[in-house]
């Protein structure tokens, strides 16, 4: 089972790892917090946000309450095909994997405290639904992210989940696409902090490269503060291709290879050369 620690119910999670989403219990001060993250969020995307984000967020118009799964199920589906489940946090990792393949996406159901604005250790609402559903609504970022699930059963099974889970943090949460000359947020971990938002488009600091798979699977992580190396991607598809080659292969040798520590240069890094979102 999952860390007792964590902030979620997990003792009405059904064997998929699922919930009901009660949302008649959302308190008014919850849709309240909620507005108020949404706004400051919001202000920050015609600069900053990936038009395909964008135009999902103003068709979901969930700016105004903390959103009802079943109702946003009805319009993803019809796009993509794909459903949220509610779920108390985090899941295990098989059991996320499984929710993927099915073109099913876990929702987290509470939202964070009011001190937690800025930050929070789990994901929480805010983040799982404004960060992640909106390129659920993309055809090809939906595609990708099945075939994520199905690549992460197999790399469960064969021991490589760790270079796979790079591919994630550094696409799925932190990732950055071009877009007309300008480089935007696609990332649901950028997406859902004001701070991370501005900070990996424009801040000198941290290290900006193209999309590099073998790279990717390399690179550690730190997930408690801003990162310290994104990688840039010049489409959707170009996730989804990365799948299709012969995964186990590279994951393998990802995972036998020594690793590339948080905003290090490593031999054969193409840099973005692009530097400002608008
Ligand atoms: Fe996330």
């Amino acid at each position: 089972m999952m860390d007792a620690k964590l902030r979620g119910d997990y003792s009405k999670a059904a064997a998929d790892g699922t919930v009901v989403q009660d949302w008649s219990a959302y308190t008014a001060a919850e849709h309240a917090l909620w507005r108020r993250l949404y706004a400051r969020q919001a202000a920050l995307l015609p600069a900053y946000g990936a038009p395909a984000v964008n135009r999902s967020l103003a068709r979901l118009d969930a700016g105004g309450a903390i959103p009802d799964f079943a109702r946003v199920n009805r319009s993803l589906a019809a796009a993509t095909g794909w459903q949220l489940v509610a779920v108390p946090g985090l899941v295990d990792d098989a059991v996320f994997f499984a929710h993927l393949a099915a073109r099913r996406f876990p929702v987290t159901v509470w939202l964070r405290r009011p001190d937690e604005v800025d930050y929070l250790a789990e994901p929480d609402i805010f983040h799982d639904f404004f960060g992640h559903v909106p390129l659920l609504f993309d055809p090809v970022f939906a595609d990708f992210m099945q075939a994520y699930g199905r690549q992460g059963l197999a790399a469960a099974a064969a021991g490589t989940i760790g270079p796979l889970a790079r591919l994630y943090w550094y696409t799925v949460e932190f990732g950055l696409i071009r877009e007309a000359g300008r480089l935007k947020v696609y990332g649901a971990g950028i997406l859902s902090s004001r701070t991370e938002t501005v900070y990996a488009v424009e801040d000198r600091q941290p290290l900006r490269l193209r999309f590099d798979l073998r790279r990717i699977m390399r690179s550690d992580y730190r997930i408690d503060r801003l990162q310290d190396t994104y990688f840039v991607i010049d489409g959707y598809d170009e996730l989804f291709a990365a799948l299709n080659r012969d995964l186990a292969a590279e994951l393998g040798a990802a995972a036998a290879a020594p690793a590339i520590a948080p905003g290090a240069v490593a031999p054969g890094d193409r840099f973005e050369t692009i530097m400002r979102a608008a």
